[in-house]
């Protein structure tokens, strides 16, 4: 439950205060009653609604105190002060206070004597600005964080697509070096070969992040559509294992498809993704254990599995690695950007299904996709 600020009442001389306390609780509103100006200050500095005070409560130095305070408001702030104006000839004039105040303090005034219903008027009228400039201190700390994740994820995205330039780089100025020394192996077949399959793969390795980089804005434009047609799960999970064959065969692997076809109406290049998604953390994370994919139907829905060994993830974060650009600490030397779930939760969800993890630290993660295998109609997203 959230407390509202309070009002901070500031009416040191006859019943003022106590009155005003009894008018605000009758219209639901926490007032506080404070004694001078010293104990207003500090108040403030605690979340305050608005402040309540009386003309001949402040002094010429008092005033500077409170101005002080008001002063140091952060950008978002601009306290409501109400003030009920004296009307005793005073030699500390209205004119005074709204002089000292000018330019800092957002201050009205009410005449009194006050009629009740106009205090509540007036107050409403400031607890109502003040909600907002709350609103907007909410946004300003919504935007700093969307900043400093997109801070966070242009330092790393740079990290991980230099690695794979830096690599190719390294690889042409040794062939350059060798080809200046007149070293004829660089044109052997066995050399050629290698130079191509490591080229290649620092390329996909580029297009990949690139293609994520590239879903991400997509995704956040709306612009992710998908493009349904009959596929059979068990077919397209064969594929992509087939083109995971070598990295499967290195840690041994299992892949267990369902007696019967499951046949869906999905988007095969969206699918294919999902999977490559899943088989590449297994294979970055399984911590070079075997990797078991499996494939089958229940009620109306196909399911599909992947599941490893490896370092495995603790539960208190098992739903934020469906988000942007979160990844878990443990996984910090192993390289990524943090998108790969993200994008893969977008696509199974776009097709109606869901994707869940069941995995504890140290001991293995298992993957669930769960997809309709009745023919529905998308929305584009
Ligand atoms: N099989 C897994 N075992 C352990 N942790 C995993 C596994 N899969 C994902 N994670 C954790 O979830 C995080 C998010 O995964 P995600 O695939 O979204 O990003 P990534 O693998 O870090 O980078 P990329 O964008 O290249 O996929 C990972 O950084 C890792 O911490
Ligand atoms: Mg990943």
């Amino acid at each position: 439950m959230t407390i509202d600020p309070p009002v901070l009442i500031l009416a040191p001389i006859g019943q003022d205060a106590k009155l005003s306390m009894q008018v605000l609780a009758e219209a639901g509103i926490t007032g506080v009653i404070v004694k001078s100006i010293n104990e207003l200050c500090e108040k403030m500095q605690q979340p305050t609604a608005c402040i309540l005070l009386t003309e001949e409560s402040i002094t010429r130095e008092s005033s500077g105190w409170l101005k002080e305070v008001l002063n140091s408001q952060e950008t978002w702030s601009d306290l409501p002060i109400i003030l009920m104006t004296s009307q005793r000839e005073r030699y500390f004039t209205t004119q005074h206070i709204l002089e000292i105040f000018s330019g800092i303090g957002n201050i009205s005034l009410l005449e009194r004597p006050v009629r009740t219903v106009t205090l509540v008027a007036a107050i409403s009228v400031a607890l109502r600005a003040r909600h907002r400039q709350y609103q907007v201190r909410e946004l300003l700390v919504d935007q700093q964080t969307a900043l400093r994740q997109r801070d966070d994820f242009l330092s790393m995205a740079s990290h991980e697509l230099k690695t794979p330039l830096t690599s190719l780089k390294l690889q042409a100025q040794m062939r350059k070096r060798a080809i200046e020394r007149g070293d004829a192996s660089v044109y052997s077949h066995e050399k050629v070969d290698s130079l191509i399959h490591s080229t290649e793969k620092q390329v996909d390795r580029l297009s990949h992040l690139v293609d994520e980089m590239l879903d991400i804005t997509r995704i956040r434009n709306g612009k992710l559509s998908i493009h349904p047609e009959r596929v059979d799960l068990n077919v397209l999970a064969r594929e992509v294992f087939d083109s995971f064959a070598t990295q499967f065969q290195g840690v041994g692997s299992r892949l267990e498809l369902s007696p019967a076809a499951l046949f869906g109406f999905w988007d095969r290049f969206r699918l294919e993704q999902v999977i490559t998604n899943l088989f590449t953390n297994a294979l970055k994370y399984g911590g070079g254990q075997p990797i078991e994919i499996k494939t089958y139907a229940k009620a109306d829905y196909a399911y599909f599995e992947v599941k490893d060994h490896g370092i495995g993830i603790d539960s208190e974060h098992h739903s934020r690695i469906f988000y942007r650009f979160e990844r878990v600490a443990e996984s910090r030397n192993i390289g990524g950007l943090g998108l790969g779930l993200y994008i893969t939760r977008q696509i199974v969800e776009s097709h109606h299904g869901t994707i869940r993890v069941e995995s504890e630290l140290g001991r293995g993660s298992r993957f669930i996709v769960k997809l309709p295998l009745k023919e529905k109609v998308y929305d584009h997203f």
